[in-house]
């Protein structure tokens, strides 16, 4: 297992939901933590206080995922970065009724996949010179299940980052460099709890083998195996219930 003290992760929409206990947990470990998000910084502030107040290391980075000049401006800002997990999306319930199938798409790409794409490349491009590097994608299980209609973006942002697993990993392993996805099912973030009705939430929850929705620390404690077990690689965790293989 890896000596984590003292190494340095990024964690990608870290300012709430599975993000956040992400950034719990690996700067529990003791490994200092960038939280970043785009839109509301103060929520990262309050990730990176709770972190400190526990005894951690952490600090804020606001920066649009999408924006390939401040993604590029993030990782020279950071320094050296040992950790990156992509784990930033648009939230798949904000699309408004004014919205073209097309400008949708975009935006869920546009965050979602090519995020992911940017900020593992400039991860990539640094870490290669450290000898040794973790990325960590949090995709869906609606990579692997048919989608709803008015999922069918979200699920293919979802599936398109398994590609970018598989290519770091090949491209990474004679640098040290890891990575793997994390493919969570349902899991009851803050905003899920805010959103779901007490008959949505049951009919979700029967949907999954084992009845029930995962845990942000369920999700994270994948994130953290990934990170320790540097024999892992390409790989994919799915952790969902037992979704992955239900009708
Ligand atoms: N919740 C679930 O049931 C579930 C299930 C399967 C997979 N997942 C995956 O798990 C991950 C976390 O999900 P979640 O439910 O915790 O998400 P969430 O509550 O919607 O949080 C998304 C995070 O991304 C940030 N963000 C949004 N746009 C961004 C951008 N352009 N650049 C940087 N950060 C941005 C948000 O912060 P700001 O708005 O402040 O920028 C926020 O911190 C996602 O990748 C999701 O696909 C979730």
């Amino acid at each position: 297992m890896e000596q984590l003290q003292g190494k340095h992760a990024l964690v990608t929409g870290g300012s709430q939901g599975i993000g956040r206990v992400i950034a719990l947990q690996l700067a529990a470990a003791g490994i200092r933590v960038t939280v970043n998000c785009a839109n509301n910084p103060a929520n990262a502030g309050k990730v990176a206080a709770e972190i400190t107040a526990a005894g951690g290391s952490a600090d804020i980075y606001r920066c649009d995922v999408s924006d390939e000049a401040a993604v590029n401006r993030m990782f020279d800002d950071l320094g050296k970065v040992d950790i990156l997990v992509n784990n930033a999306r648009l939230d798949p319930w904000r699309r408004t009724a004014d919205m073209s199938e097309g400008e949708w798409w975009d935006m869920v790409m546009n965050i979602n996949l090519k995020g992911c794409f940017l900020c593992s490349m400039a991860f990539f491009e640094r870490a290669k010179n450290y000898g040794w590097g973790r990325l960590i994608n949090v995709s869906s299980v609606r990579s692997f299940r048919p989608a709803e209609m008015s999922m069918i973006a979200y699920g293919v942002s979802k599936l398109g980052m398994h590609g970018i697993t598989r290519a770091i990993a090949h491209n990474g392993a004679p640098f040290g460099i890891t990575a793997n996805t994390v493919s969570p099912g349902m899991v009851m973030t803050e905003n899920l709890t805010a959103r779901i009705s007490p008959e949505k939430y049951q009919e979700e929850c029967s949907a999954v083998p084992l009845g029930r929705p995962a845990s942000s620390e369920e999700i994270a404690d994948a994130v953290l195996f990934a990170v320790r077990n540097g024999y892992v690689t390409g790989e994919t965790i799915n952790i969902n219930g037992g979704m992955y293989y239900a009708p």
